[in-house]
C-alpha cells in the first residue's frame, strides 16, 4: 500500500512508509540471498526499492547507511577480465569457542602424530576483501580478487593508487612473488566517504567492507583512485623461492618488501596463549579504527603447514576464531515449515523486523523440532529447557553472513495464551509421513520424488553452480517449468527433452511466451545442449544425494573413473544394509578416504530405490559423461598405483599417509587383492601382510615408503 504522490506526503507518513519498505526489502533480501527462497517477484522488489529511494531523496533526514537502497549491488562481474590463480585462494574454517580451538590443535597433533610444542601465529581477521598481487622481477604485474577461489577478477588498474601496495619490490625479493592480503577501509575514511557521497547525492555504503568492495570493483579505475583503500599483507601464493621457514618469518619478509603487516600478529605457544591473545585483540577491537571479525591462528612452522596441506576449500593448518555474534530482541510472529531437497522439514521463524548489527532481520532458522522444544538431539537441555512458542519475545543473533538464529526467549513476556508448538508429523507439501531416524534431529518427508517440494529443490540443486550450471535455467525458471502444463520439467531428464518437446508441440511455442523470445529460447536450448557433456564428479554432485557434496563427487569420480564402473560397484553391493559388511565392493567404497559408511549408505539408499534409479537412468541416457581430469602427478612414483596401509605407522598418521598418497595420484584401498601394487606395513601388520605375500604384492615398511615418495 503506497500512500500516494511523493510530493504531497508529510514527513510522518514518509517516515512510517520508509520503515515499512525497508522491512519488506530486507526480508526479501534475506529470503533471496540467505534462504534461496525469494518471496516477492523481481519486479515487485524493484518497484518497492524505487519508491523507497524516491522517499529517501525527498526526505534526506531519514536516509540511513543500513537502508536497502544503500547496499552496493555487485559490479558487473562480466566487465572485468578473469585471472586464474596460480595457487587457489582458499577460505578458513571457523571456530566459535575455545573448545573448537582445542579441537583444531588436537586434530593437527593427530594428523602429524606430533607431541612436541606447537607454535602458531595469531592475528586479527580483517573484515575486507582478499586480493592477490603478482610481482615478476620485482614489478607488480597483476592484481586479482578472490572470485570463486580458482578464478578472480582482474583489478590491476584499480590497485595502482593504493598507497599500501608497492608497485615495485626491493632487489632481494624473489623473481616471482604473489602477495595476498586484505583490502579494507578505515572507519574514519568510511565516514568521510559516506559524507561525500551524501553531499554529492550519491548512494552511501552500509559498512566499511561494502565500501571497500564497491570501491575496488569499479570498472572505472579513476573512481577507485579517489577512494581511500588500505591493504594488510598476511599470506602468499606462488613463489619462485621460499620466503622463510616460519609463518612469522614470512610475514616479516613481506614487511621488508614494503607491505603493511598487522602489528597485532603474535607468535603463541599452545591453546592458552592463543586464547589470551584472542582476548587481548577483542578488548582492543573498538579502538583499532577498522573492522575485524575474529582472530586467525596459523601453524608457525611452514614445513608442518606443508605436511598438513588442505581440505577441499580450507587449509588444515589455519582457523578463524570468530568474535561472538550480535544480538537483539523481537517478537516471534509465526513458525513456517520449509521442505528441502533431502526432505528435511526446516522450521523458520517469522519475526517482527529488528535491526541486528546494522541489518534488519525478519526471518531466522529454528533448526529442528528439538531446538524449538528446548532440547538437543541427545535430549540435553538448551536454553535451560525453555521452549519457543508463537507470540514469544525472543533473542535473535547473527554472525557475519550466516542465517540469523534464535538464541533465547524471555518467559516473563510470554502471552498467557501462547501454546506449545506442535511440530508437523506429515509433510506440509505432499502429506507423506515425516519421520525421524534414530539419532537424527531432523524430521524428513518420506515422499521422495513424489513430494513436489523435494522434487523442485532437487531440480534447483541440479542446475546450480558446481552441478549442471545451465545458463538461463536457474531456481526461478525451475519453479516456472515445474508447474508448467505445456512444457513441464519434473525430473532432470526432462531438461534434456525440453527442446524436442517444444519442437514437437505445434502450438504455444516457448519463444512466444512472455519473458522468452527467439533469442533467449535459442540460448537456453543451446546452454542445455552444451551440458549434455558433463564431468562424472559434477554429475554425482548434481544428483543431490544426501551427504554427497562436491568433494564426495570428486572422490568417487577419481576412484571409479567412469559411470559404468561406479554403477557396477554399487550394483554389486547388497540392497539389504545388514548384508553389506565384508562385501568386497562395500569395503572398497567405504575405504575411499573421505567416503565412509554414512555417505556410502546414503548413495545406496538412492541407487537401490527403483523410482530414484529409474530417474537417474533416464537422465544418464541423455548424457556423455566425462572421466575426471588426470591429477597433477607428473614424476610421481606412485601415480595410478593401488596402495594399502596396515599395521601402525610411527612417523605419519594414517590420515596424513593416505592424503599424501592420494595427492601423488595413488589409489588408497582398504583391503589387499591381486590388484594391490604396494602394501605399506608397520609393526603389528597381520592378515593383510599374509594376503600381500600370497599375491606377490610389493611390501614396504614406513621408512621405505617415505623414501619412495620423497621428492627426488
Ligand atoms: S589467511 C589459506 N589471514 O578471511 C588461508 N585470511 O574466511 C588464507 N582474512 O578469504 C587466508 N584476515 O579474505 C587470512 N589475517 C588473515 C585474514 C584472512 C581476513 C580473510 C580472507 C579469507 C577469509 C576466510
Amino acid at each position: 500500500m503506497q500512500s500516494g504522490q511523493i510530493e504531497q506526503i508529510t514527513a510522518d507518513q514518509a517516515s512510517a512508509e520508509i520503515a515499512r519498505l525497508r522491512a519488506v526489502l530486507d526480508a526479501a533480501n534475506i529470503a533471496y540471498h540467505q534462504n534461496d527462497a525469494p518471496d516477492i517477484s523481481d519486479a515487485e522488489y524493484d518497484a518497492q526499492k524505487r519508491r523507497l529511494a524516491a522517499l529517501e531523496a525527498r526526505f534526506p533526514e531519514f536516509a540511513s547507511a543500513a537502508s536497502p537502497t544503500a547496499q552496493v549491488g555487485a559490479a558487473p562481474a562480466d566487465g572485468f577480465g578473469k585471472i586464474t590463480h596460480a595457487v587457489p585462494m582458499l577460505s578458513l574454517e571457523n571456530a566459535f569457542a575455545g573448545e573448537d580451538v582445542a579441537d583444531f590443535i588436537a586434530r593437527i597433533r593427530a594428523f602429524l602424530s606430533f607431541d612436541k610444542e606447537l607454535s602458531f601465529t595469531a592475528e586479527p581477521k580483517i573484515d575486507g576483501l582478499s586480493l592477490s598481487l603478482r610481482y615478476e622481477k620485482g614489478r607488480l604485474v597483476s592484481a586479482a580478487t578472490r572470485g570463486d577461489g580458482a578464478v578472480g577478477e582482474n583489478v590491476t588498474a584499480n590497485v595502482a593508487h593504493i598507497g599500501d601496495i608497492p608497485q615495485k619490490l626491493p632487489p632481494f625479493a624473489p623473481d616471482l612473488v604473489e602477495v595476498r592480503g586484505e583490502v579494507y577501509m578505515s572507519h574514519a575514511d568510511f565516514a568521510a566517504l559516506n559524507a561525500r557521497q551524501t553531499a554529492a547525492g550519491e548512494k552511501t555504503f552500509a559498512n566499511p567492507r561494502n565500501a571497500a568492495a564497491g570501491s575496488l570493483r569499479q570498472l572505472d579505475a579513476a573512481i577507485t583512485a579517489a577512494r581511500p583503500l588500505r591493504f594488510f599483507a598476511y599470506a602468499w601464493g606462488a613463489l619462485s623461492a621460499p620466503l622463510a621457514d616460519t609463518q612469522a618469518g614470512a610475514i616479516q619478509k613481506l614487511a621488508d618488501f614494503g607491505f603493511v603487516t598487522n602489528p597485532l600478529t603474535k607468535i603463541c605457544h599452545g591453546l592458552d596463549d592463543l586464547l589470551a591473545h584472542y582476548a587481548a585483540i577483542e578488548t582492543q577491537r573498538a579502538d583499532l579504527g577498522y573492522d575485524i571479525d575474529g582472530v586467525v591462528y596459523k601453524v608457525n612452522d611452514l614445513a608442518l603447514q606443508g605436511r598438513l596441506g588442505f581440505r577441499a576449500t580450507t587449509p588444515r593448518w589455519a582457523i578463524a576464531h570468530k568474535f561472538p555474534a550480535q544480538l537483539a530482541w523481537t517478537h516471534l510472529l509465526a513458525i513456517d515449515i520449509q521442505v528441502g531437497r533431502t526432505g528435511a522439514l526446516s522450521p523458520v521463524a517469522r519475526l517482527a523486523p529488528v535491526t541486528v548489527g546494522g541489518v534488519v532481520v525478519s526471518n531466522a532458522t529454528l533448526h529442528n523440532e528439538d531446538y524449538i522444544a528446548g532440547r538437543d538431539s541427545r535430549g540435553a537441555l538448551i536454553r535451560e529447557g525453555r521452549d519457543l512458542r508463537v507470540g514469544d519475545f525472543v533473542q535473535v543473533y547473527r554472525a557475519g553472513d550466516v542465517i540469523p538464529k534464535i538464541n533465547d526467549v524471555d518467559l516473563s513476556r510470554r502471552p498467557a495464551d501462547a501454546a506449545p508448538y506442535i511440530f508437523a508429523q506429515i509433510c506440509p507439501e505432499c502429506g507423506s509421513p515425516a519421520q525421524r531416524e534414530a539419532g537424527d534431529s531432523v524430521r524428513r518427508c518420506t515422499g521422495g520424488l513424489i513430494c513436489p517440494a523435494q522434487a523442485v529443490e532437487r531440480l534447483k540443486h541440479f542446475v546450480a553452480r558446481g552441478a549442471f550450471d545451465i545458463e538461463g535455467l536457474g531456481a526461478k525458471q525451475i519453479e516456472m517449468f515445474f508447474n508448467d502444463p505445456i512444457l513441464p520439467i519434473k525430473t532432470p531428464a526432462d531438461i534434456f527433452t525440453l527442446a524436442q518437446r517444444d519442437a514437437d508441440n505445434p502450438l504455444q511455442k516457448l519463444k512466444n511466451r512472455d519473458g522468452f523470445g527467439d533469442v533467449s529460447t535459442a540460448k537456453l536450448f543451446a546452454a542445455i545442449e552444451a551440458r549434455r557433456s558433463i564431468g562424472l564428479d559434477r554429475l554425482i554432485f548434481a544428483l543431490g544425494i544426501r551427504h554427497a557434496g562436491e568433494v564426495a563427487g570428486a572422490l568417487l569420480a577419481y576412484h571409479y573413473g567412469t559411470w559404468p564402473a561406479l554403477m557396477a560397484a554399487l550394483d554389486a553391493i547388497p540392497a539389504d544394509p545388514d548384508l553389506r559388511a565384508g562385501h568386497a565392493a562395500w569395503v572398497e567404497l567405504t575405504a575411499i578416504d573421505g567416503v565412509g559408511a554414512v555417505l556410502a549408505n546414503s548413495l545406496l539408499e538412492t541407487f537401490k530405490n527403483p523410482t530414484e534409479r529409474a530417474a537417474i537412468d533416464a537422465l544418464v541416457a541423455h548424457l556423455h559423461i566425462q572421466p575426471p581430469p588426470a591429477r597433477q602427478t607428473e614424476g610421481s612414483p606412485v601415480a595410478g598405483k593401488t596402495v594399502v596401509f596396515t599395521g601402525s605407522l610411527e612417523k605419519l598418521s594414517r590420515a596424513e599417509a593416505k592424503a599424501q598418497a592420494e595427492r601423488l595420484g595413488a589409489k588408497v584401498a582398504g583391503s589387499v587383492s591381486a590388484k594391490t601394487d604396494i602394501l605399506v606395513a608397520g609393526p603389528g601388520a597381520g592378515s593383510k601382510l599374509k594376503e600381500a605375500e600370497k599375491h606377490g604384492v610389493r611390501v614396504l615398511d614406513e621408512d621405505a615408503w617415505i623414501a619412495l615418495i620423497a621428492p627426488s
